[in-house]
């Protein structure tokens, strides 16, 4: 065992103006979602993505489907997802009443392969969402271009992916739209939370009154399309504001975080394969996954629970969107998908982390997996 407490696979961390944002909000009655901290918020964040726009919302879930109304997404469009990801971006698309179309991944960064998209185009498809899976970037340039192609949109999933860079291009600012999650596991956090970032002010129009119940910015109470309440509350706006003010060291934190895991792997590569970082890519490293070898002598369910027992919280990889009932298909083949999704789990990956904590996560596995009985 390495201590007597559990090492979390996630863990937030507030060590700025957190507290007093929130007592401010409280002080000063803006709870709701007017408030300074929402504009401030958005604003820092559009800073940081170099975007013209950035628009709070409830969650990254409503993020993706505010994207999608925008775009005006509905009933028997199609819009091609990858089958590895977390079912929220297929759901985002059910949402419309449209039909999620899978794509397979690629073997080395796992996220969906540009070569596995254009097969999948038809008449009917309206747009891609691609997923910068565990904060690696999608390779973008061949999906920009067959979206300019086939006239589509490209909304991308950064929800795992705050600060990860494409060509030295901030995720979020390289499609028409990018969606972010300030889940309580994620880079940075609101609790819950979500922004939506464009360069495209018609679009940023769209989401907002998309966002606010539809209500016309200028003639309170006057309601001219359905829209939703999907709104962030100046609560979380607070606390949002506080993580972007050290969104580096919480970037900072986690390079150093993978940079020990690589270190510490080093030695087991015929045992385990760590994430890649292409050479024109940034990682954020919102979770350090690996995948498990053939080499290795437990299952990557029984390495869970075994790492579990040592005190160790890890998780699977996402089950691909083919094999879950909402999403079942049985005709067309995803094998890079099955194999990355079977083969992988996530391991903790947060600021509070030590070298200690992480010296003792590589050594069980090492251990569990040079097991002599299977
Ligand atoms: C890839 C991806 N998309 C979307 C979401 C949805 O974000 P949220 O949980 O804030 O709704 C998540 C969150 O966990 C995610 O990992």
């Amino acid at each position: 065992m390495g201590g007597t407490s559990k090492i979390p696979i996630a863990s937030p961390l507030f060590n700025g103006n957190e507290k007093r944002y929130l007592v401010d909000c409280i002080d000063t009655s803006w709870i709701s979602s007017n408030g300074k901290y929402v504009e401030e918020f958005e604003k820092k964040f559009a800073e940081f993505c170099g975007t013209k726009h950035a628009i709070t919302c409830a969650n990254g879930t409503v993020a993706l489907h505010l994207a999608l109304l925008a775009y005006g997404v509905g009933p028997g469009d199609e819009v091609i997802v990858p089958t590895l990801t977390y079912i929220a971006t297929a759901n985002a698309v059910t949402y419309c009443g449209a039909n999620p179309i899978l794509a397979d991944s690629e073997p080395e960064t796992w996220n969906m392969d540009p070569k596995r998209i254009e097969d999948k185009i038809t008449s009917k498809t309206k747009g891609i969402i691609v997923v910068h899976l565990f904060g690696h970037p999608v390779n973008m340039d061949p999906i920009l271009e067959l979206a300019k192609k086939y006239n589509l949109f490209v909304i991308e999933d950064a929800a795992e992916a705050h600060g990860a860079k494409y060509n030295h291009k901030m995720t979020g600012s390289i499609g028409n739209i990018g969606c972010f999650s300030f889940f309580g596991n994620k880079i940075i956090t609101t609790g819950e939370g979500g922004m939506i970032t464009t360069n495209d002010n018609e679009l940023n129009q769209k989401i907002r009154l998309l966002r606010g119940q539809g209500m016309d910015p200028d003639k309170r109470y006057w309601f001219p399309i359905v829209g939703y309440n999907y709104r962030m509350t100046n609560l979380q706006a607070a606390i949002g504001l506080a993580q972007m003010e050290n969104i580096a060291f919480h970037l900072t934190k986690r390079r150093e975080v993978a940079d020990l895991y690589f270190k510490y792997f080093q030695s087991l590569t015929d045992l385990i394969e760590v994430p890649v970082e292409k050479n024109w890519a940034v990682h954020s490293f919102w979770m350090f996954s690996i995948l498990l070898k053939d080499k290795a002598k437990v299952t990557r369910d029984e390495l869970i629970s075994l790492l579990d027992q040592d005190g160790i919280e890890t998780r699977p990889l996402f089950y691909p969107m083919h094999t879950l009932p909402p999403y079942k298909e049985t005709t067309n083949q995803y094998p890079v998908a099955e194999d990355i999704a079977s083969r992988g789990l996530s391991l903790p990956t947060h600021a509070l982390l030590t070298e200690e904590n992480i010296r003792f996560i590589v050594n069980q596995i090492h251990y569990h997996c040079r097991r002599t009985t299977k």
